[in-house]
């Protein structure tokens, strides 16, 4: 376990000088994200993107928003459409983007207005590798990731490749925002155990909102 600086008065501990990790702040509206999840899904299907190497990614997504990450032979953008459909990404809804400004605020990022968010889905066993979180234009923004269903355990490395990243847990309803210093730390998720989530069954979903334009 990294170093956790508890700031009980608000709720928050420290993961570095710009991160700070939430527990339970998106507890009460879980049900309500998750849904969303769904209505997203409908529009804009879940699907194993390939990265430029061809490999094919553990972990599905799906996004919503002005616009959402992908990954093919071409490499890692964003785009405006979803290559899938042809058709742009879903809207976002007023709650994710309500959700995200709320805690960026808090972490202390004010006026946080993401116009992306990528929707992750890990089945048992699925895994994100370590990387930095750098497609984005203006790394003033913070990143703020939204855990729902299964536990999953977070790998918290630094600003550059190797030594020994820090691991936490992060459950549903767990938010962490990281920006400042710590913008462009590397960052994963070990292959998730399996489980049984009341709310999603074997599933852990994740959401990232970022500013990407
Ligand atoms: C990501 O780094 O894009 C996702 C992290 C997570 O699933 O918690
Ligand atoms: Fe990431």
């Amino acid at each position: 376990m990294p170093d956790l600086f508890s700031d009980l008065a608000n709720n928050r501990e420290s993961l570095g000088p710009g991160t700070w990790l939430f527990r339970g702040y998106a507890l009460d509206v879980g049900d309500q994200l998750l849904e969303a999840i769904g209505r997203i899904a409908e529009v804009s299907p879940f699907r194993r993107m390939k990265t430029p190497g061809g490999r094919e990614m553990s972990a599905a997504m799906t996004g919503c928003g002005a616009r959402s990450w992908v990954t093919d032979r071409r490499g890692y953008r964003y785009s405006e459409l979803d290559p899938e459909t042809g058709r742009h990404w879903p809207a976002m809804p007023a709650l994710f983007s309500r959700l995200a400004a709320d805690v960026a605020d808090r972490a202390g990022y004010p006026g946080f207005g993401p116009d992306v968010c990528l929707v992750n889905r890990y089945q048992p066993g699925a895994r994100m590798g370590l990387h930095q979180d750098r497609d984005e234009q203006d790394y003033r923004w913070p990143v703020v990731s939204v855990s729902l269903g299964l536990p999953a355990t977070f790998l918290w490395g630094g600003l550059r490749r190797g030594g020994s990243p820090a691991r936490l847990v992060l459950e549903h309803g767990d938010v962490l925002v990281w920006g400042g210093e710590d913008r462009l730390r590397y960052h994963g998720i070990a292959p998730v155990p399996d489980g049984r989530c009341k709310v999603t069954g074997h599933v852990r979903y994740n959401l990232t909102f970022r500013r990407a334009l």
